[in-house]
């Protein structure tokens, strides 16, 4: 009983007091045009409860051919049944019965916006309506999502409910990605995917409808998508465009879009209970772990599952741990206890598990970041348990610093993990912070990421795509002026924009890699060091993010020395990614090999192909494949070229002051440099954990900075070593 506040809950349910959050209820859709004269809700509804459904649960990943097998085999005419069991499941959805509403509106009308509870069938239905209704004759059907894992997942499902092929009609395209085909009428895509669509497309000719789904979110990349389809509507008048949301705030982008009527789908929603703790937690992650064994002990098995919020994995993967821990410890006391882990590095065929049935007398927990939020709908949820935290992009545009913080949620976040456990019944949701945190320190809505990030890549994208006046671009809300800047600096120091902020020839080759910035330009400028084809292998390397080494708990040691192997002669964490990649290649790219050496095969398969695509656009931008392995420098002075903006020289106590805007940051443990400490470095990213950690660290020579980029770095800023008597770390690099 430690999370029942029932005086708090009586006074402060906030499912009283929000519009949003009505119980029971079916109603019809309503069409409301504007934020003027926004139409009163019918009251006229059908009462109905949702107890009959059930859904088939995405197992299999690829459709059968029906039209083809079913006379042929057993196998064909299960899943003949199957594709009609789902062919019924369809109908069970909220959306359904405003199917026809739906497309007369699309008809009527060319911007919609759409708003629906999660869970309504927005992202799987309403493409396939608009394919059923023809539009798919006169050009593709494309609907964003902001997350990888739900474009995916969304795919597979359709393609499923369609008994095709994932791949053929029903498709998918991620950055490095693309799982589509000629025949592709249904495309699911990220946010950024479409984004770099229109630098091949600028009208999207090839498109009939695009939905912008989960507009919510406000993704950096769905916020300039915003202003980019607002403006192709005004000159492709045929194409439709979608603006679907979760939330209620449909007003805004109503707004935005010329005052777009309003399409609502009536939500089904159980009434959740909502338990605030009584003190704020110290340790959310122990707390949530313990509130969840509690759920599991105490109640039934088999009313219900449990969603679980986590900020990232490395917390899904510790309480992933620990509930297996404790659980161990209870035996066969507990009914089985079922975990399930989803984030977006998460494999493809795990994911599926989350969807699977929950077997009879067990119960599941699934682990999940913010990605449970909204873009995925797991169902069979009845305690969700929300700790009030997610990683948050955060930006600091004096300093150019982008950072990934635990922040505390909004509350319009806050009710939308709580309405995940009131989907299929009612629904009980553990607020791991108080009811005050709740109403007082709460934002009412998450910050929208255009205004918390680095802008460089959207600002390249942009002027390559000719538009050069940004300050006045059709943002929905703008950015800051100061990031808009800092942004163009950084384009104009890494020679991408001319003096008048005009794309040059690098900025033009740069935009063609699905990359950040400083990444391409590594690439671009390895044509100089001939090393290109190190190059894209580091950058592929790069791309794959933190994965590649694995570090079980049992065998640390050994897969230390195995780390450490690739860094013999301190050659830096960036040519180190590059042994490891050339010596798995070496092996014919053996799996066995990276058992042995303690790295993810999966990993690399991924930096495999990206390191092809990377070599395609290679291609595309006239630069030549040349291998220049045994020249470090070269190889150096390559990345250099691209991340001169991050380098850092070391300090009497071992730390590091980043040399443009100082501030002290340290070497990653992980780093090969990390005992090495060389007077300068170049990083690739900073990681704020207990300190404000640079993550793959290369020694440098600081004249190359002077010599790589004069209009950055003048000699002052790296005096201190050109007068090489100094002892380390003293002298001028004090005073600075
Ligand atoms: O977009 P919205 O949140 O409105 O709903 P949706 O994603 O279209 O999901 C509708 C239903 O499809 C969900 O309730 C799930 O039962 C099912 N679904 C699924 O089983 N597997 C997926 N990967 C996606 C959806
Ligand atoms: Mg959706």
């Amino acid at each position: 009983q430690r999370y029942r506040d029932p005086a708090a809950e009586e006074k402060m349910n906030p499912f009283a007091e929000q519009e949003a959050w009505e119980e029971h209820q079916i109603g019809k859709a309503t069409l409301q045009f504007g934020s003027k004269n926004k139409k009163k809700k019918d009251d006229d509804y059908e009462f109905v409860f949702e107890d009959q459904i059930e859904f088939i649960k995405a197992t299999v990943m690829e459709g059968v051919n029906v039209e083809q097998d079913a006379v042929q085999s057993p196998e064909a005419s299960a899943a003949k049944t199957a594709l009609e069991k789902l062919q019924n499941d369809r109908k069970t959805l909220p959306i359904y019965p405003y199917r026809e509403q739906l497309l007369q509106a699309v008809n009527d009308h060319q911007v919609i916006v759409i708003v629906g509870e999660t869970g309504s069938g927005k992202t799987t239905q309403i493409p396939q309506y608009l394919h059923e209704a023809g539009y798919s004759e006169r050009g593709k059907i494309g609907c964003t999502q902001p997350r990888r894992v739900a474009a995916m997942s969304v795919a597979a499902r359709v393609s499923q409910e369609l008994g095709v092929k994932l791949g053929h009609e029903v498709g998918y395209s991620i950055r490095f990605e693309d799982c589509t085909s000629e025949k592709t009428v249904l495309k699911y895509m990220t946010d950024g995917m479409l984004l770099r669509e229109f630098l091949g497309e600028p009208d999207l000719a090839s498109y009939s409808v695009i939905m912008v789904d989960e507009a919510h979110e406000r993704t950096l990349s769905t916020d300039v998508l915003f202003g980019l389809v607002k403006d192709i509507t005004r000159f492709r008048p045929d194409l439709k465009l979608l603006i679907s949301s979760a939330t209620l705030d449909a007003e805004k982008f109503s707004d935005y879009f010329d005052s777009a009527p309003i399409f609502k789908i009536p939500g089904r929603r159980f009434p959740v209970d909502i338990h605030y703790t009584k003190a704020p937690e110290a340790d959310y992650l122990d707390a949530a772990i313990v509130t969840a064994l509690q759920i599991h002990v105490t109640q039934p098995p088999g009313d219900g599952d449990i969603l679980v919020f986590f900020t990232g994995q490395e917390e899904i993967e510790t309480a992933e741990e620990t509930l297996k821990h404790r659980t161990r410890g209870l035996g066969t006391k507990i009914a089985e206890l079922i975990i399930c882990p989803i984030y977006a590095n998460l494999p493809t065929e795990l994911q599926a598990k989350i969807f699977e049935p929950t077997p009879e007398g067990a119960r599941k927990v699934v682990l999940a970041t913010n990605i449970a939020e909204t873009s995925l709908t797991i169902d069979g949820i009845k305690y969700v348990i929300d700790p009030g935290f997610s990683k948050m992009k955060s930006y600091n545009p004096r300093t150019g610093m982008e950072s990934l913080l635990v922040t505390p949620i909004s509350k319009a976040s806050a009710n939308q993990r709580a309405g995940r456990s009131g989907r299929t019944g009612p629904g009980q949701c553990f607020r791991l912070y108080t009811a005050y945190n709740f109403y007082h320190d709460l934002e009412d809505n998450t910050v929208p990421e255009i205004q918390r990030t680095n802008l460089a890549n959207v600002v390249l994208m942009l002027k390559s795509l000719g538009i050069n006046d940004l300050l006045n671009f059709d943002f929905m809300d703008p950015p800051p002026s100061e990031a808009l800047l800092k942004a163009l600096e950084l384009l104009y120091a890494l020679s991408a924009l001319n003096k008048h902020g005009e794309l040059t020839k690098i900025g033009r080759r740069m935009s063609e890699f699905p990359l950040d910035p400083m990444l391409s330009k590594m690439i671009v400028a390895s044509e100089k060091y001939t090393c290109s084809d190190e190059i894209i292998s580091i950058a592929a390397m790069l791309s794959v993010g933190n994965s590649i080494f694995y570090r079980p708990k049992d065998k640390q040691v050994h897969a230390d020395n195995a780390r450490l192997n690739f860094h013999m002669g301190n050659v830096g964490d960036h040519i180190a990614l590059l042994k490891v990649f050339s010596s798995w290649k070496e092996t014919n790219f053996s799996t066995q090999w990276c058992y042995e050496n303690y790295i993810q095969v999966r990993s690399m398969k991924r930096a495999r192909d990206i390191r092809d695509q990377l070599e395609g656009l290679l291609e595309r931008v006239e630069i030549e494949l040349s291998s220049n392995m045994n020249d470090f420098d070269a190889i150096k002075k390559a990345i250099t070229s691209g991340f001169f903006p991050h380098s850092a020289k070391i300090q009497k106590n071992g730390s590091y002051r980043t040399v443009k805007h100082p501030q002290t940051v340290h070497i990653h443990p992980s780093s090969g440099l990390a005992q090495v400490l060389p007077r300068w470095v170049v990083y690739h990213e900073l990681v704020l954990t207990t300190k404000e950690y640079m993550r793959q660290v290369t020694e440098l020579k600081p004249e190359w900075l002077v010599e790589i980029a004069p209009h950055f770095y003048q000699m002052k800023d790296v005096e201190d070593a050109t007068t090489k008597k100094m002892p380390r770390g003293e002298g001028r690099a004090l005073k600075d």
